[in-house]
């Protein structure tokens, strides 16, 4: 199967505007009702439709990923998610891992990925039901969801969380995107406008000739999990719902807001004529100031809202790249596939008018991350079990499972560091609801088989003495992943140290506009996620 690259063009995803207008002409809150559809979706020019599970106000107009919602700060989107799903999934589960089991249908639930959210509003993973309602996880209490909005400008997410089968249902095309702007964005001057502000949401994905969407029926050991595999990769690298796709551009300022929406794929991103990125916001907050990389690394669930000017182009034609390994950082190399993004298209013809954007120099400012703040520290370890064979059963975080009781109760209105270890080879995109932290420093860990026998058995970060360990080299933080952050990569061998903040980020308020304390609470995982789908998943509860 050799699909051409670069046929089609990318899409913009149809926009939802999260609110109205009153008859005085201000933004009031707004309704929306969204449904997820049984539909097909063609990824390719010479692909047949596939089936897909998509996002949309109806199945005729449902698309994969879904429709970009629109918010405004402050003003609050009050969306009611409909499941129209069939009595059965199209693609394989797996009971052998912990999984919503209705009594038929197609369980789901929606979060807003970088949301600050109310629990019974933040899709926990047993709030999950199906169509019509018909089963409900305990959890559930209603599917109309209230989004306060009152957080910075940013870039959010929605896609489905429900336990057990969110990387199925993701990978079976439950995936949108969601923006929260602000007055105060329009002074900086960046690129705006639907024409020159992209959204760009890349996964992976495998396909058959008939244009099935491909996912493994059987697990690498099928003795312990018949289905499950440790990390979900496809050959063929999907923007905006299109393999490959192309898209025309201008000699100016575009702003492109890249989301890594992938299972488990990292994307390491670069143009192939050399271009410089400038980074203006990492995952759902504006950075202090923008910071510029020729390259840079995505895990699955981080953002890269960049500002690309191709009037500095000095080709006609730019790629873009990946050439992150598969699984990161010690899998295989990309190949002639995977290895390139989309394709950029430069119009030949200069701009008659000048580019009214620019990056400014400083762009906007929240409370900087400070340790004074921190109230305690947590250690946080991510383990991999394996059987004697040595295959994977299953990942934990802090050697508990998602069903043992709370352990992380932080204090509303507090931060706290957090350490955390990873004792895996993988790297492990940790993803924190409701919160917002900065990444202090990455430290290697020194001897990690002995810490790990250690921590194997003792499960103690303290008493296995984590302070002899993590000595080794200090790897620096990319400046442009210095910022307020939602995610971030653990490396394998490191203690990563994280300044968590259980507070609203802008204005003095010390607690949320909610009851943030209520149940079910919030969680925190890997968003690797066939990982976060076989426990690598807690939960965490604010308390007054
Ligand atoms: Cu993007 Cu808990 O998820
Ligand atoms: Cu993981």
């Amino acid at each position: 199967s050799k699909l051409e690259m670069f046929v089609d063009e990318l899409p913009d995803m149809p926009k939802l505007q999260g609110f109205r207008f009153d008859a005085a002409g201000a933004p009031v809150a707004g309704n929306l009702t969204i449904g997820m559809y049984d539909t097909t979706w063609k990824f390719h020019r010479d692909l047949p439709p596939s089936r897909v599970f998509a996002y949309g106000t109806s199945r005729e107009t449902a698309t994969v990923p879904g429709p970009t919602i629109e918010a405004l700060r402050g003003v609050p989107t009050h969306i009611t998610w409909t499941n129209h799903l069939p009595s059965r999934h199209f693609l394989p589960w797996d009971p052998t891992i912990t999984t919503a089991s209705p009594r038929s249908g197609v369980p789901t639930v929606v979060h807003l990925h970088g949301g600050i959210n109310p629990p019974s509003s933040d899709g926990n993973a047993l709030a999950w039901f199906t169509s019509s309602l018909s089963s409900t996880g305990p959890h559930f209490s209603s599917p109309i969801y209230f989004y306060p909005n009152a957080q910075p400008p940013g870039n959010l997410w929605y896609h489905d969380h429900a336990m057990g089968l969110t990387r199925v249902n993701l990978l079976a095309g439950l995936i949108g995107a969601y923006r929260v702007s602000g007055p105060e964005e329009a002074a900086l001057g960046l690129p705006s406008g639907h024409e020159f502000d992209r959204h760009i949401v890349l996964f992976d994905r495998a396909f058959r000739a008939d244009g099935a969407l491909y996912m493994n029926a059987t697990g690498d050991n099928p003795g312990i999990h018949p289905q499950w595999q440790p990390e979900y990769f496809g050959p063929a690298v999907v923007a905006n719902g299109k393999a490959w796709p192309f898209l025309r551009v201008r000699r100016r300022r575009y702003r492109l807001r890249i989301l890594n929406a992938s299972n488990a794929r990292f994307f390491r991103l670069s143009l192939s004529n050399g271009l410089p990125f400038v980074h203006v916001s990492s995952d759902s907050v504006y950075l202090p100031r923008p910071e510029a990389s020729r390259s840079f690394l995505l895990g699955p669930s981080e953002f890269a809202d960049v500002v690309v000017d191709f009037a500095k182009s000095t080709s006609d034609d730019v790629i873009l790249r990946n050439d992150a390994p598969y699984p990161y950082p010690s899998g295989d190399p990309t190949d002639e596939l995977s290895g390139r993004v989309m394709k950029f298209v430069i119009r030949r013809r200069r701009e008659r008018r000048r580019d009214p954007s620019r990056v400014p120099r400083s762009l906007l400012r929240y409370p900087a991350a400070d340790v004074a703040e921190s109230a305690r520290t947590r250690y946080i370890t991510m383990y991999e079990y394996e059987s004697a064979t040595g295959d994977p059963t299953h990942l934990y975080l802090n050697a508990k499972s998602y069903g043992d009781p709370v352990t992380e109760t932080p204090g509303e209105g507090t931060a706290e560091i957090w350490r955390v270890i990873n004792l895996t080879d993988d790297n492990h995109p940790l993803h924190i609801h409701l919160a917002v932290f900065a990444v202090r420093e990455q430290r290697e860990l020194v001897d990690v088989e002995g810490f790990k026998e250690c921590m194997m058995r003792a499960n103690d970060a303290v008493r296995c003495r984590v302070g002899r360990h993590a000595v080794g080299r200090r790897r620096a933080v990319p400046p442009w992943e210095r910022g307020w952050k939602n995610v971030f990569k653990m490396r394998p061998g490191f203690v990563t140290e994280i300044l968590v903040r259980f507070k609203p980020l802008g204005g003095t308020e010390r607690t949320y506009s909610f009851d943030a304390t209520a149940e079910p609470g919030y969680v925190y995982h890997c968003h690797i996620l066939d990982h976060e789908d076989n426990e690598m998943m807690r939960p965490f509860k604010l308390v007054h």
